[in-house]
């Protein structure tokens, strides 16, 4: 990792009895787009608001840019926040909403006019400085606020769910603008979201936080592909978790047991438990591939009935249902499959398998 600018040193935050922050303790690196992910009311307001410094954690401290911010107030920071709804002035034009905060920069009027069209090119709405704010569109308006945030050339930019007010093809869209931008400018972005495809797109790394804690902090690609619990698994697209039991491990392979799915065999680095304990195997639902004669009974393949299906466009989504599972085991699809012609529809016979190389490890959780 580059040089930290942002350390996080065992920060706890309580309101009263609710704990909306427990014990964070990491790094956010120079120039890194941080997210922070997770489900409605686990802290994450709470932690960007601790770094702005509206609030004032209960235990911990806050370094940025190398030093102890712990207790300064916001406007003694070297970040600036941007807010989900607009918060820019309606009765302003753009141009005096970007400027908004400088007037106390020390700046000429030429040369505060000049930032100005800079960053109205950043944020690609050149010309637009006399419009008023009641003329500009949803994204524009956010556009404007993040203009209003970066002339101030903070170290730090801290967004909490920018983009949520916005539906969802144009939130794509300034998904994209926000990280060409970010990139740009080359300041370090802490974003929170509680959308995970929208924290994968943008993010370099994401922290995942549930009820307080900060359970893992990763990059998207290890988060999707080798989460380290369960609750990350589930929360991070889609995840079929089935219980078994260890059996040996040879050769980099284990062998284990599955009431649900029979024989199973995994690569691995290490065993996830001892001979006879139990563990938990996810497979993503692109993992699979769908078999419709008969694979017969060797490891990593079971048979199963189909259920519904939905189509998605560029792939389709199945639900399978094995002998002895209630829940049906979730199935993707890329559209352009030969093999989709060979689906009759619910009920018809098939068979899942799965590479030794496709399915995750976990600790059972009780
Ligand atoms: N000022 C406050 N007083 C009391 N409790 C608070 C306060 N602010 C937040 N909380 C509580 O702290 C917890 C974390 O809230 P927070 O706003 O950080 O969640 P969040 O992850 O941002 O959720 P969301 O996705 O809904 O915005 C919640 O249980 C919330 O009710
Ligand atoms: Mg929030």
């Amino acid at each position: 990792m580059t040089k930290a600018i942002i350390s996080i040193n065992h920060v706890t935050k309580d309101f009263g009895s609710v704990r909306a922050v427990n014990d964070a303790n990491f790094e956010i690196a120079e120039g890194e787009f941080f997210s922070l992910l997770g489900p409605s009311g686990c802290g994450k307001t709470t932690l960007l608001r601790i770094l702005a410094g509206f609030e004032v954690p209960s235990a911990g401290s806050i370094y940025i840019d190398g030093r102890d911010v712990t207790l300064l107030p916001p406007n003694h920071r070297p970040v600036n926040m941007v807010f989900q709804n607009y918060a820019i002035f309606p009765h302003l034009n753009v141009a005096s909403n970007i400027a908004f905060g400088m007037r106390r920069s020390g700046l000429s009027k030429a040369e505060l006019a000049e930032r100005i069209e800079e960053m109205l090119e950043l944020i690609r709405l050149p010309g637009y400085g006399e419009r008023g704010a009641h003329e500009l569109s949803g994204g524009q308006r956010q556009r404007v606020a993040l203009a209003r945030a970066l002339i101030k050339q903070p170290k730090v930019l801290l967004l909490d769910e920018p983009l949520g007010a916005l539906d969802k093809k144009l939130r794509e869209q300034m998904q994209i603008e926000l990280r060409q931008l970010q990139q740009q400018v080359g300041i370090t972005f802490v974003f929170v979201t509680h959308d995970q495809e929208e924290a994968l797109t943008l993010s370099d790394r994401i922290a995942v936080m549930s009820q307080g804690d900060v359970l893992e902090i990763s990059t998207p690609g290890e988060l999707y592909e080798a989460p380290r619990s369960r609750f990350v698994a589930d929360f991070i697209g889609t995840m079929n978790f089935f219980d078994c039991i260890v059996g040996d491990y040879r050769g980099g392979v284990l062998s284990a047991d599955s009431a649900e799915l029979g024989p199973v065999r995994v690569a691995c680095t290490t065993p996830p438990a001892a001979p006879g304990e139990g563990f938990v195997l996810a497979i993503r639902p692109e993992k699979f591939q769908l078999v419709f004669d008969d694979a017969g009974a060797s490891a990593n393949t079971v048979r199963g009935r189909m259920g519904p299906s939905a189509y998605l466009g560029d792939r389709s989504h199945f639900y399978v249902y094995l002998e002895g599972r209630n829940e049906p085991v979730s199935v993707a699809l890329p559209n352009l499959a030969r093999s989709l012609d060979r689906i009759r529809g619910v009920d018809q016979e098939v068979w899942l398998t799965w590479p030794e190389d496709a399915a995750v490890l976990l600790p059972r959780e009780e």
